[in-house]
This record gives C-alpha cells, sequence and structure tokens, in this order.
C-alpha cells in the first residue's frame, strides 16, 4: 500500500468558507415538492403541517443553509400569486417544463417560507423573468417583506401573515440563455438592470441580488455580465453544470448500471467544476477584483436517464456510492474556491436528480451524497487552510485522492478526503506545516462503486467510525478505494 505524504498548514488562513456552499435546491419537478416535502395535513405519512416530518429531520441534520425554490425552469413560468389565499381558489395550471402535469399551487409562497423556517434554512426565491413582469417581481417582494401598510402587505396579512418574513436571496431570472427566455447576454442584462431596480427593499430587508450566470463554459456570458451589470447591482452571479457521463444529452447512462469506462468519465467531467471556476473566476477578477460579487453554483450535480419506469419529466433517478465521490470532490473544489463561490446547490433535494434524499410512501432514504454533506458540515462557515497531498493517478492522469481542510474558531482542523481509485488503497501520512497533532478521529463512507440505500435496504450505504493513529505529531490513515472521509485533527 503506498503512503501519500498530506499536509496542512493551520496558520496558513485563506477564505472563509460560507456554509452557503452546502445548500440544496427545491423545483416544482416531478416528486420534489409533492411527495417529496409537501404531503398534505391530512396524509398517513407523518408529518409537521403537512411536511415530511422525516425530510425536515434529515435536512437539519446536515445543517442545510439555504433552499432554493420555485425552479430551475418552472420559475420562469410560475406566477406567484397562483399560489396564495385559499386552496380552494388557487388556480390549476400545467406544469409545462416538466411533464405537463397539473400544478395546483396548494405549494406557495407562505408554504415554502413555513418550510424553511421549519427546516431552520434561509429561503432562496428564484424570480420570473422569462414570462413575468417587472411589476409582478416587485410586488413579490414588497408582499414578503413589507412591514406596513401597501396593498401586497395588506394582502399578506388577510392570507394570514401578518409580520413580513425576512428574504435575502433572490434571483432574478433562471437559465435566461436556455429554458429561462433564450436570451442574448446583452439583452438579458438590460432585462436584469430593469428588474433589479423595481425589487425594492423594505423594512430594513437586505436583498442579496443573483443575476442569470453561464451555462457551463460560456465564457462569453460571464464577460457580459460582468461588464454590463457587475459590482452595479448584482450580489451573486449563479452558474450551471451538470456532470452528464456520457456527455450526451440524449442518452446520458444509467444511475445505476455503468462501466469501469463509464465512472471514470463521470469523475473526469465532474472535475471539470475545477476549470469553470478557475476561468469564470478569472474573468470576474478583471472587473470584480475584491470580489464584491459572488458566484453562486446554484445548480450542480449528476445527470442521468431517468430510472427505468418512471416518468422521463420528473427526473427521478438512483444514487450510488460513484454519486457520493461526485459530491466530495465537487464540494471540495467549492471550499477551495471559496474566495469566489459564496454558495452552491445542489440539484435537487429530493426525488429529483442527484437528489440527498429519495422518498417512497411512508420511507425516506438518504442517499450516498446525503452522508456526503453530514460528513463535510463541520467545514460551514470555517476558514479554509493551506492543504496538499503528494498525489497518484488513476484511469490515465485523474487525482485518486480530493481534499480540503478548514479550521474552526475552536482550532479543530476539518479535513475532508476521497480517493476516487477503484483499486488503490493508500495511507496517508499527515503532518501539520506548523505544530503537531496530538488527537484525531474520523468518519468514513466507504462500498463498492455500485453500491446504494434502497427503500428495502435503506442502510446498505451509511457513515462507519474510522481509525485513525497518531504519534510523533503526525496522524495516519488508510484511504481505501472509492471513499470518502472526514478527519477532525487536533
Ligand atoms: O434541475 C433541473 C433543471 O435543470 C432546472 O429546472 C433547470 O434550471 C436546469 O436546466
Amino acid at each position: 500500500m503506498k503512503t501519500l505524504k498530506l499536509t496542512v498548514n493551520p496558520l496558513d488562513k485563506r477564505s472563509k468558507i460560507n456554509k452557503e456552499i452546502y445548500s440544496n435546491f427545491s423545483e416544482h419537478l416531478g416528486r420534489c415538492i409533492y411527495d417529496g416535502i409537501f404531503v398534505g395535513k391530512d396524509s398517513d405519512i407523518p408529518n409537521i403541517e403537512g411536511y415530511r416530518k422525516d425530510v425536515i429531520e434529515a435536512l437539519k441534520q446536515i445543517k442545510l443553509p439555504v433552499l432554493r425554490w420555485p425552479g430551475g425552469c418552472f420559475a420562469d413560468e410560475y406566477h406567484w400569486q397562483d399560489g396564495i389565499g385559499e386552496l380552494s381558489g388557487r388556480k390549476k395550471i400545467v406544469n409545462s417544463n416538466w411533464g405537463h402535469v397539473v400544478e395546483d399551487n396548494s405549494f406557495g409562497t407562505h408554504e415554502f417560507l413555513r418550510f424553511c423556517e421549519l427546516v431552520g434554512c434561509e429561503p432562496y426565491i428564484s424570480g420570473n423573468v422569462g414570462s413575468g413582469t417587472v411589476e409582478e417581481l416587485a410586488k413579490w417582494i414588497e408582499y414578503i417583506t413589507f412591514d406596513g401598510v401597501s396593498p401586497m402587505a395588506d394582502l399578506r396579512k388577510k392570507n394570514g401573515r401578518e409580520k413580513p418574513w425576512k428574504l435575502k436571496y433572490l434571483g432574478i431570472g433562471n437559465e435566461s440563455w436556455g429554458c429561462g427566455g433564450n436570451m442574448t447576454p446583452e439583452f438579458y442584462c438590460d432585462n436584469y438592470r430593469r428588474y433589479s431596480t423595481f425589487c425594492r427593499e423594505y423594512s430594513g430587508n437586505k436583498l442579496f441580488k443573483i443575476a442569470c450566470g453561464p451555462n457551463a463554459d460560456d465564457y462569453n456570458w460571464t464577460d457580459v455580465c460582468m461588464r454590463n451589470i457587475g459590482t452595479w447591482g448584482m450580489q451573486g452571479l449563479s452558474l450551471h453544470y451538470y456532470t452528464v457521463p456520457t456527455g450526451n444529452w440524449e442518452h446520458k447512462g444509467s444511475a445505476t448500471e455503468f462501466s469501469e469506462d463509464e465512472y471514470y468519465e463521470t469523475i473526469n467531467r465532474t472535475l471539470f467544476m475545477e476549470t469553470l471556476l478557475t476561468r469564470h473566476g478569472g474573468i470576474m477578477d478583471r472587473y470584480d477584483p475584491q470580489h464584491k460579487v459572488g458566484l453562486i453554483v446554484d445548480e450542480w450535480g449528476t445527470w442521468y436517464d431517468v430510472e427505468p419506469g418512471t416518468n422521463p419529466g420528473f427526473l427521478y433517478q438512483q444514487n450510488t456510492m460513484r454519486d457520493a465521490l461526485v459530491a466530495a470532490i465537487n464540494l471540495n473544489i467549492f471550499n477551495e474556491h471559496s474566495d469566489r463561490v459564496f454558495m452552491a446547490n445542489i440539484a435537487q433535494a429530493v426525488n429529483v436528480l442527484q437528489a440527498v434524499l429519495l422518498t417512497e410512501g411512508n420511507t425516506t432514504v438518504k442517499t450516498p451524497t446525503y452522508y456526503v454533506f453530514d460528513l463535510y458540515k463541520e467545514h460551514q462557515d470555517a476558514q479554509l487552510i493551506y492543504s496538499h497531498i503528494e498525489n497518484e493517478t488513476a484511469y490515465g492522469n485523474i487525482p485518486c485522492v480530493s481534499h480540503s481542510a478548514s479550521i474552526a474558531e475552536d482550532g479543530t482542523v476539518t479535513l475532508t478526503l476521497s480517493n476516487c481509485s477503484l483499486d488503490k488503497e493508500f495511507t496517508a501520512d499527515i503532518g501539520a506545516a506548523f505544530g503537531e497533532i496530538s488527537a484525531a478521529s474520523g468518519r468514513i463512507l466507504t462500498g463498492e462503486v455500485h453500491a446504494l440505500n434502497t427503500f428495502e435496504q435503506p442502510e446498505n450505504v451509511t457513515i462507519k467510525p474510522l481509525d485513525v493513529k497518531t504519534g510523533n505529531g503526525r496522524a495516519a490513515v488508510v484511504i481505501p478505494p472509492c471513499s470518502v472521509m472526514a478527519l477532525t485533527l487536533k
């Protein structure tokens, strides 16, 4: 077994790892909202005010910081006034993006914001720019945040909510280069400036406005947005990048049945996130050297063919140890770029794409991806520190070990490591650049790459305690193939 030397330097503090990097996304798509989050008060499924109890508990457990809603593509066809007031009066509409199913609007603004309160996370609302109006979005902000007398504040009160909510994160358009209106970047920027002007800050509420950013490697989009909006009027610029194993949107590949080649291709395509952040970040640096505008990776994760027999418009896929590796690598990359990446939202929370939770009837399954978020949660709001490993490669030149390290206020270091090799086991020999490691503990998620949690075997893949040795001021740990781990070092 090869030994890899790994160094952390707790004195070399870099950027703060905003807890928002560990955020999630929930869209009116398939069974994410209905079934996944909201089952209604009269359901047999254990619920709190109609929200699945087990889902609330699971999201609290990983300290979910922010939840994005209502889409996605759905957001640019969503008219928020359809989803307020008496249930019986709410419009039934067609969800034309996702399967043409009936959307009965029973989960609207009040329901979303209440869910966030129950989970203890902040809401992130995506406004409709594609098919909405400036007035409509302006009124939504007034409805949610104004503490005074106005038509929208009065309407909110009439609908049962006396005090306004706080709303920080506001997206102005989603994928405006595609499903959000097929706009050119110049046209979008002009629209952004109009919409953004009328999203007022009421009653001490401070908005963090997020412009629609590029699709993957569309560097021109970033350049135009930074030139035409820049630090003038946005606090965040989004980036969407999905890992599609085959690179072919017609045949993306199965979530559960894949070859070794397909696996390593998935990892390779995941690593492209590093290139994207470096290059988009480089463009942003030219206009915003002080890093006032954050990159908001508000859609990322794996995207496979849907599970056989499920509605193609619902994007339901299973989740294996391969997804755990994809999550671990992406999160380490975000940590390393936390000087520019202020938030990231995996797509999506429940039952859609690389979901952290899957539900069926009464049962909720935590996916391998969920456990990665659990392993990494100590990074939230800690300070990124320097870490380096003398790495090995797999399958050509894919680095086997992905890593990042942070230090908390009390001096505890969290080091997250993953090994994407399917056959190489390593020992990590860990030292601190200055000082000694006197105590260490760890937790690990590992299994055969196709291993997954099902409704019959929900705990097939779970976190286990890990033996970490210490001596001579250093720590040593075995990193098995196909594994993700978090170490605590003191
Ligand atoms: O997450 C699924 C979809 O992917 C979103 O609705 C859209 O923004 C993206 O194309």
